[in-house]
């Protein structure tokens, strides 16, 4: 293990539960693999932009001059992209929120998910090319979305794991956060995923 990059997306600092767990995650992280570069990239701070007209040619043009004429607007795109080639393991650390990932990562995901860099059309399908890693998904909620009767109002994981399944990476686990919002449970949450943690294969 070489490089691990932990992308934490809640905004609420201490009060998160996700960056809780990924704290948790990442002192166990770097006792198992001290010499591992580990990226904390906090999408709340970064304000990533949505795509805009001139970034989507950026990335998408298959014409090396006009590659090279909007090479400025492809930058934080490909600094990001390398960044997610880079590293052996992926940890996602993000909150539900209206049932859906926040846009803050989805913002993150629009930059990393690129033709010709992490995926590619190959004679009719597509081949994921972010090879050789793995994911662990942080995942914190208001509600119980793992089993009951909200299972189904859960578009966080399979989302998640459809879009890292789409660019190859597929060997995927998941700690769940889940009932922040219940009283009966709130308190119990994050040392119940905090314990989950410990069992993860790393
Ligand atoms: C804008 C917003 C939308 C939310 N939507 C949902 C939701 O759809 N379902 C749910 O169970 N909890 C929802 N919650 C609760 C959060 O998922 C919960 O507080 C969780 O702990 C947030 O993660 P964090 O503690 O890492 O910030 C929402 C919270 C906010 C602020």
């Amino acid at each position: 293990m070489k490089k691990i990059l932990m992308i934490e997306v809640s905004p609420r600092g201490k009060d998160s539960a996700s960056r809780s767990v990924a704290d948790t995650l990442a002192v166990r992280l770097t006792g198992l693999y001290p010499s591992a570069e580990l990226i904390r990239r906090d999408l709340a701070a970064a304000h990533l932009p949505h795509l805009d007209d001139i970034t989507l040619r950026a990335i998408s043009t298959k014409d090396p001059a006009e590659a090279a004429r909007l090479k400025d607007a492809a930058r934080q795109s490909d600094q990001l992209t390398d960044e997610l080639l880079e590293s052996d393991l992926l940890v996602i650390a993000t909150p539900m929120w209206n049932f859906g990932i926040p846009s803050a990562l989805k913002a993150w995901i629009d930059l990393v998910v690129r033709p010709g860099r992490t995926f590619q059309y190959s004679g009719g399908g597509v081949v994921g090319l972010a090879k050789d890693k793995k994911a662990i998904l942080v995942l914190a909620s208001g509600g119980v979305f793992s089993e009951g009767p909200w299972k189904s109002w859960d578009f966080v994981e399979p989302y998640l794991r459809q879009i890292l399944g789409f660019i190859g990476i597929v060997d995927v686990q998941t700690v769940r956060a889940e009932g922040m919002n219940l009283p009966w449970l709130a308190a119990e949450v994050v040392p119940t995923a905090s314990r989950a943690v410990e069992k993860l294969a790393l």
